[in-house]
């Protein structure tokens, strides 16, 4: 079996999350790893499709692949939320330990139609498949809508249908901050979670609290995606220091960005880890 889904079957055994972080650059590359080393821990990184057009695939593959060994941290490789086939295929040869399949735009027979093709591609190079089913609203896009969220009677057939391994379920968070406190259905998740026994994905972790990550993973989730928090933080932190200084070693200047970063991170391994 692929040795990111034998870890990542022992956190959901455990009842634990592996969490999911999104880099963008080689400074939240290893602030994430200066994390997850600090904290003992695996963690996934993330490339969406926006990251791989700024830095290449191969340079991304070889960048995670370098700084993992450097910062000594056990890190799986995955591809957030792509559409582009070519893409999928693209990384699934450059050596991806896991990609997404984002269909869920797409009516439900077209979403197993195109997740199955890529399940087939993917699995004949043992390289785990995460598809997502219901409305997750992305960046821009507006709210969570109750006929978005995931059913359990879809997601069951979905998977039989298509044969995932992770499976992204909409249960009332949204990518990016919130602009109101969601309500997450826990209950809708625990009967997603009844009549599957695949690892199931929740989206959207930035701006939920710690309660709401703790409660999400009690009842069945054991990846937790997290990204707009990392970009501001870091973002934020380098803005300040550079309002306070005229210096232009960008080694220094960015150091402080990865520290806080590295701490924001390293909070939410914690609670993943809790139990
Ligand atoms: P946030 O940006 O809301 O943390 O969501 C991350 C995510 O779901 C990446 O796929
Ligand atoms: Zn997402």
């Amino acid at each position: 079996m692929n040795k990111f889904l034998e870890s990542i079957k022992r956190y959901q055994k455990n009842k634990k999350a592996l969490l999911a972080t999104n880099f963008y650059n080689a400074e939240t590359l290893h602030a994430i790893l200066m994390a997850a080393k600090r904290e003992n821990s695996e963690v996934i990184l993330q490339t969406s499709p926006a990251t791989l057009y700024y830095l290449g695939v191969d340079m991304a593959v070889a960048m995670v692949r370098a700084a993992a060994n450097e910062h000594n941290v056990t890190a799986w490789l995955h591809l957030d939320h792509a559409t582009d086939s070519a893409l999928i295929l693209q990384c699934i040869k450059a050596g991806y330990d896991s990609v997404m399949v984002d269909a869920s735009e797409l009516e439900f027979s077209e979403n197993v139609q195109l997740t199955k093709e890529i399940v087939s591609a993917a699995h004949e190079k043992y390289i785990a498949v995460e598809a997502e089913l219901g409305y997750i609203p992305k960046l821009g896009q507006s709210g969570v809508i109750e006929s978005g969220l995931t059913t359990p009677k879809q997601a069951e057939n979905f998977v039989s249908q298509t044969g995932i391994d992770l499976l992204a379920v909409a249960i009332g968070t949204a990518h990016g901050f919130y602009k109101e406190k969601p309500k997450l259905d826990f209950d809708r998740l625990k009967e997603i979670r009844n009549v599957t026994n695949i690892p199931l994905v929740l989206h959207g972790g930035s701006g939920l609290s710690h309660d709401e990550w703790q409660m999400a993973i009690q009842n069945g989730i054991c990846k937790i995606n997290f990204a707009t928090e990392i970009k501001d933080t870091f973002m934020k932190t380098i803005r300040n220091s550079m309002m306070e200084s005229e210096e232009i070693d960008l080694r220094k200047v960015f150091l402080p960005g990865i520290e806080t970063t590295a701490k924001l991170v390293e909070s939410k391994i914690q609670i993943c880890s809790m139990n």
